[in-house]
C-alpha cells in the first residue's frame, strides 16, 4: 500500500485529516510534526487536556478501549489515517475498518492487534521468524508458572533467574524478577494486579544478563521508486528502573557485528509488520549476540533524545514517513534525554529550577503539560548534548535534577 494521502489546507474542504489515538508526550510531538506540515490534526485520549489534545487542531476523549466508541468516532471523524500512539486499543475495530477500506491504520491494523499484547508479538519473532528471543512461556495460573519454571509435559524449564509480565502491560506495570521458589507467588500476585484489563495471562522469560540494551528506531518510508525503503537511526542506548525509562543516549557503541545482527532483526521484524513510519525495536546485547525483546510500532519513549540529536527527531521521521514523504535518520551530535518524574501526587503542579537547567550548556527542556502529576508520573524530559555521549549523560541528569515540581499551594 503506497498510495499518500494529498497534503492540503488545515480547517478547510480539502484538508489532510490525521487522527492520533492516544496524545501523550510522545503523540504531541508527533502532532506537531504533522501541523508543520499542514495537517489538520484530531487528539484523541482517555482524559481531557492531555498534552497532545493542547496542540492539536480537535481534541475527542473516549476510552479507546471500547470498540462501539471507537469505531463511531472513526466514521464520524472520517480521517485520511488513524496514528496508534499507544497499546491499549481496541484494535480489532481497526481491522475491521481497514479491511472495509475506511480508513488506513499506521502502520498497519495488524501491527497495532499483534504489537497490543506480548503474546502475539512475542510469537511472531520467535516462532514465525525464527528471531532470538529469550525463552519463553505463557501461562494462566499460578501453577502453570511454576510447571513453566521447573519444565513439564517434556518442556525444558526456564529456570531461574526468570521474570513475569502480564501480556497486557507497559512500563514494567506488573513485572517482576524471580530469583528463586520462594519469589513465585508474590511475581504471580504482583502481575495479576499491574495487567491492563485485570487477570489474566502472564509471559515468563528467562532473564538475560545483556551488557547493555538498545532501541533500534528503523523507519520504513517511500523511496522516489515508490517503494518501500527501511532506513535506520544510529542505537539508542538506555537504563531502566522497574521496567520504566529514566535516560537515553545516542549513539550507543556496539560492535560492528552486534550493529550488524540488530538491524538484521530490526529489518525482519518491520518487514513483517509492514505499512510506512518508524518503529522502536528493543534488543539486548551481550557481546556479538542479539536478543529480540519487543518492537512498538511508533516513536518510542526512549527516542526522546533524539529531539536533540538528529536532524530530524523521531516525530518527524514518522510524520514524514506516514505521509510518503523522504527521511533523512542521520545524526547531527551525540546526546542524551533524563526522565523529569512529577515527584508529587497532585493537579496543576509548578515547576521550580528549569532557569538553572537550562543554564547547563547544550541542555533543553520539554514539560509535558500534563494536567496531574503522580510522584512517578513521567512529566518532562531534560535533554543535553555534547561532543562525548558519556559528558551528555552526566548534563542531561543533572539538568533533570534541577526541575523541582511542586504543589501550587506552596506559592
Ligand atoms: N528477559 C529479560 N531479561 C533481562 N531483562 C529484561 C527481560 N525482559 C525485560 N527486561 C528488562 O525490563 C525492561 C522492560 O521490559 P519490557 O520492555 O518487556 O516491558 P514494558 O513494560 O513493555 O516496558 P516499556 O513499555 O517501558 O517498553 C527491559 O527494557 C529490560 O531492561
Ligand atoms: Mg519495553
Amino acid at each position: 500500500m503506497s498510495q499518500l494521502p494529498t497534503l492540503g489546507t488545515p480547517l478547510s474542504p480539502c484538508a489532510t485529516r490525521v487522527m492520533l489515538l492516544g496524545a501523550g508526550e510522545l503523540g504531541k510531538e508527533v502532532l506537531i510534526a504533522l501541523q508543520r506540515l499542514g495537517v489538520e490534526t484530531i487528539a484523541v485520549d482517555r482524559y481531557d487536556q492531555a498534552p497532545g489534545q493542547q496542540v492539536a487542531h480537535h481534541a475527542r476523549t473516549i476510552a479507546m478501549s471500547d470498540p462501539a466508541a471507537l469505531e463511531a468516532l472513526i466514521r464520524a471523524e472520517r480521517p485520511a489515517l488513524v496514528v496508534p500512539e499507544i497499546e491499549a486499543i481496541a484494535t480489532p475495530v481497526l481491522q475491521a475498518l481497514e479491511a472495509e477500506g475506511v480508513v488506513r491504520v499506521i502502520p498497519t491494523a495488524r501491527a497495532a492487534r499483534l504489537t497490543m499484547d506480548r503474546e502475539g508479538i512475542r510469537r511472531l519473532a520467535a516462532e514465525t521468524l525464527g528471531l532470538p528471543t529469550s525463552p519463553y512461556r505463557f501461562c494462566d495460573s499460578l501453577d502453570e508458572l511454576q510447571a513453566a519454571i521447573d519444565g513439564a509435559d517434556g518442556h525444558k524449564g526456564i529456570g531461574y533467574p526468570c521474570i513475569v509480565k502480564p501480556v497486557m502491560s507497559s512500563s514494567g506495570k506488573g513485572q517482576s524478577k524471580i530469583d528463586g521458589p520462594d519469589d513465585v507467588p508474590k511475581a504471580w500476585d504482583c502481575a495479576m494486579a499491574g495487567g491492563r484489563v485485570g487477570p489474566g495471562r502472564i509471559i515468563v522469560e528467562g532473564f538475560i544478563a545483556f551488557d547493555y540494551e538498545i532501541t533500534q528506531l528503523t523507519v520504513r518510508a517511500l523511496g522516489a521508486s515508490g517503494e518501500v525503503e527501511t532506513h535506520f537511526c544510529d542505537p539508542i542506548g538506555h537504563v531502566q528502573v522497574g521496567g520504566d525509562y529514566v535516560e537515553s543516549w545516542q549513539p550507543h557503541p556496539m560492535s560492528g557485528t552486534a550493529l550488524e545482527r540488530s538491524r538484521q532483526i530490526a529489518k525482519a521484524v518491520t518487514d513483517n509488520l509492514g505499512g510506512q513510519g518508524l518503529f522502536g525495536v528493543e534488543l539486548f546485547v551481550q557481546g556479538d549476540q542479539v536478543w529480540f525483546s519487543e518492537v512498538s510500532p511508533r516513536p518510542h519513549d526512549t527516542g526522546m533524545v533524539t529531539m536533540t540529536t538528529q536532524w530530524q527527531n523521531e516525530f518527524e521521521l514518522h510524520a514524514r514517513a506516514i505521509l510518503g514523504l523522504p527521511v533523512d535518520t542521520s545524526l547531527k551530535t551525540p546526546g542524551a534525554s533524563a526522565v523529569i518524574y512529577g515527584g508529587v501526587d497532585a493537579q496543576g503542579i509548578a515547576f521550580d529550577g528549569v532557569d538553572e537547567a537550562l543554564r547547563l550548556p547544550g541542555t533543553e527542556v520539554r514539560l509535558f503539560g500534563k494536567p496531574e502529576s503522580f510522584v512517578k508520573r513521567r512529566m518532562g524530559v531534560a535533554l543535553a548534548r555534547d561532543a562525548d555521549v558519556e559528558a551528555a549523560r552526566v548534563t542531561a541528569k543533572a539538568a533533570a535534577a534541577r526541575v523541582r515540581p511542586r504543589r501550587r499551594a506552596e506559592d
